[in-house]
Parts: C-alpha cells; sequence; structure tokens
C-alpha cells in the first residue's frame, strides 16, 4: 500500500482509490457465446446457488456463491470464462470484425484471444502470439476449452515478430491487441486470494522503468505490422506512466502515421492519460487515452490506449 503514494498526485480522489485496495477482488465472468446463450447459462448457474449480477458489459457478469468456480462441469464445457471486467475492455476498443486479420501480440492465457473470437464469431483469423513455453499450453488449452476454431497460436518475441511472410510478401493487421507483460500493480488489493498473489511481484520505480525498454520495442513492432488505417490497442494493467504513456508517446515520437483516438465506454467511468509524469512531458494527445481505476470500477486497474495508422 505504502508503494502506491507515488501516485497521490496523479489518481484522482486517491483516499477513496486507497479505501478501494482495502477491498477483496469481486468475481466475474464472461458468458462465452460461441458455446452456450447467456440466459441457459444463467439458469445452470443457479442450480449451484450461484448469484449472478449484469455488468456494464454485454455477456459478463459478477458472481458470488460459487465456490471452485473453475471446477464446474459448465467450466469444462467451455460456458464461461473467469475474467475481470477491466480485462474484457480491450477488445471491446479494439472492435474486431468478421474477416479480418487480427493479431494479438502477448495472448496468454487467451483471455483476449478467446473474447476477440466470441465477438467474431470464430470468423476472423487471429494470431495468438505468446513467448512463455509453460503459458503456450494454457493459451491453448483454453482456447480449446472454449471453441476458439479460428486461431493459429504463434511462439515468437513480440518486439521480433515477423513482419514478413515465408515468400517476402508484407504481413499486416486489420488489428494488432498489445495487451503488454506489465508490473502488474492494478491488480493490487490487501486482501488476495492466493492465485492472485502469485501473480503480483515486488513494485518499484526502477522495475517499470525496465519493463517500459521492452514495451516500448514491443509497441513499435506492433504498429509496423498494421496495414494504413488499421487499429493498435495498446493496454496494461498497471498505473506505472512510464509503462502506460511513455510508452505510447515514444511510438509517436518515431512513428509519425501513428495516431491517438479518444473512446469512451458505455457504462464504465474512465479517466484521461497524464501528459506528464516527474520530470516527463508527454504529447497532448496522451490525454486521449484512458486509465481505469478500481474506485470508479470495481476490478483491477488498467490502461488502454487506442492507435490508429494513418
Ligand atoms: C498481460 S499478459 C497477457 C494476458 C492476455 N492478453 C489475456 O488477456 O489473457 C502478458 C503475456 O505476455 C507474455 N510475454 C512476456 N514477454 C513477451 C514477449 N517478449 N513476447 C511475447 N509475449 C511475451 C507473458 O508470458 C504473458 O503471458
Amino acid at each position: 500500500m505504502e508503494f502506491f503514494k507515488i501516485y497521490r498526485d496523479l489518481i484522482p480522489e486517491f483516499d477513496v482509490f486507497l479505501d478501494s485496495l482495502e477491498k477483496a477482488h469481486p468475481s466475474h465472468l464472461r458468458v462465452n457465446t460461441l458455446k452456450v446463450r447467456k440466459e441457459e447459462l444463467k439458469e445452470r448457474l443457479s442450480r449451484y446457488g450461484c448469484q449472478l449480477e449484469e455488468l456494464p458489459v454485454e455477456d459478463a457478469f459478477a458472481f458470488s456463491g460459487l465456490e471452485t468456480p473453475g471446477a464446474t462441469l459448465e467450466y469444462f464445457l467451455g460456458y464461461y470464462h473467469l475474467q475481470g471486467l477491466s480485462s474484457m475492455l480491450p477488445p471491446l476498443v479494439l472492435k474486431p470484425e468478421k474477416g479480418q486479420l487480427i493479431l494479438d501480440m502477448c495472448a496468454s492465457p487467451g483471455s483476449k484471444t478467446s473474447q476477440i473470437a466470441a465477438m467474431t464469431e470464430n470468423r476472423a483469423t487471429l494470431f495468438a502470439n505468446e513467448l512463455n513455453k509453460k503459458r503456450l499450453s494454457i493459451l491453448k488449452f483454453q482456447l480449446e476449452r472454449l471453441g476458439v476454431t479460428s486461431t493459429i497460436i504463434t511462439n515468437y518475441q513480440a518486439q521480433n515478430f515477423p513482419t514478413k511472410l515465408p515468400d517476402g510478401s508484407p504481413l499486416r493487421f486489420d488489428r494488432v491487441l498489445l495487451d503488454a507483460p506489465c508490473t502488474g500493480e492494478g491488480r493490487y488489493r490487501r486482501i488476495m486470494r492466493k492465485d492472485e498473489l502469485e501473480k503480483t511481484s515486488e513494485y518499484s520505480e526502477r522495475a517499470s522503468q525496465r519493463m517500459s525498454g521492452y514495451q516500448k520495442q514491443m509497441i513499435l513492432r506492433a504498429f509496423d505490422l498494421l496495414r494504413e488505417g488499421g487499429l493498435l490497442v495498446y493496454s496494461t494493467c498497471t498505473y506505472s506512466p512510464y509503462e502506460n504513456e511513455e510508452v505510447v508517446d515514444h511510438l509517436l515520437r518515431n512513428r509519425p502515421e501513428a495516431k491517438v483516438e479518444e473512446f469512451s465506454i458505455n457504462g464504465i467511468r474512465l479517466q484521461e492519460g497524464t501528459i506528464s509524469w516527474k520530470d516527463r512531458e508527454f504529447h497532448k494527445d496522451l490525454s486521449k487515452t484512458r486509465r481505469v481505476y478500481p474506485h470508479y470500477v470495481d476490478s483491477w486497474g488498467f490502461y488502454i490506449a487506442k492507435i490508429r495508422r494513418l
């Protein structure tokens, strides 16, 4: 908790923000419409005594009363996916369409890949890329469980993802999602389940700055893989401006064809991105990017930028 005090001037209503970190994470799920209708899932889960409450995102629920949500028959049948509300937002900004060629550059465990597949009814061609070999098998398991059939799994370093096909022709995508590896500050709540705790690391400005260096390489490659007019969504689950606005600022400085676009999401309160941090000044368009805070959206902290290739 002490670490977050560095964000006192960045995060509005800072004391309310700190209070929100005292509360446990709510449990959220996304109905997998590739396999089941929302009404049928609700009916089946209610038989376990599970209470479901609609969230502002379509096909998403907060739930309680389900002790082992990752071990029901419906889970194994792929009828739902356990996914925090904030994690469902980047695909909504990406707005994938049927028939498009889409790249998810850092895909495991596949929450957003499977959401994109559901949004496009398995009718877009999706590349799901992941570097970590162990996490590749988790990705494969989840995509199979969820009935995702439109995906090609690849194992490249995102920053070195090939820009050419084997015959030498350029490889360009209509949409690229870069849900980057990050320090994960946005996952923190004071009381965490064991599985959540395992995913957090020690927070420090130095760790953020180091991560920022990798993210800057990744965002340039993500952008270079877009066709003209294509859309890149960059997201992280951290508050650190080094990993958020500074990374997008780096892209804008190095790629004049990159243009940040403003967005909103119905029913979700978003905060403007910052245009300065400590001794750093960022491009004014960084205010068009969006921050997701747990005292406004009861879920993980997130950052989302929508970038068009002109
Ligand atoms: C934030 S997680 C992605 C979560 C995923 N998009 C989802 O919604 O389920 C970031 C992922 O990037 C992977 N990763 C880390 N460094 C990478 C790199 N250089 N290239 C590709 N993937 C990388 C990590 O192993 C991790 O699985």
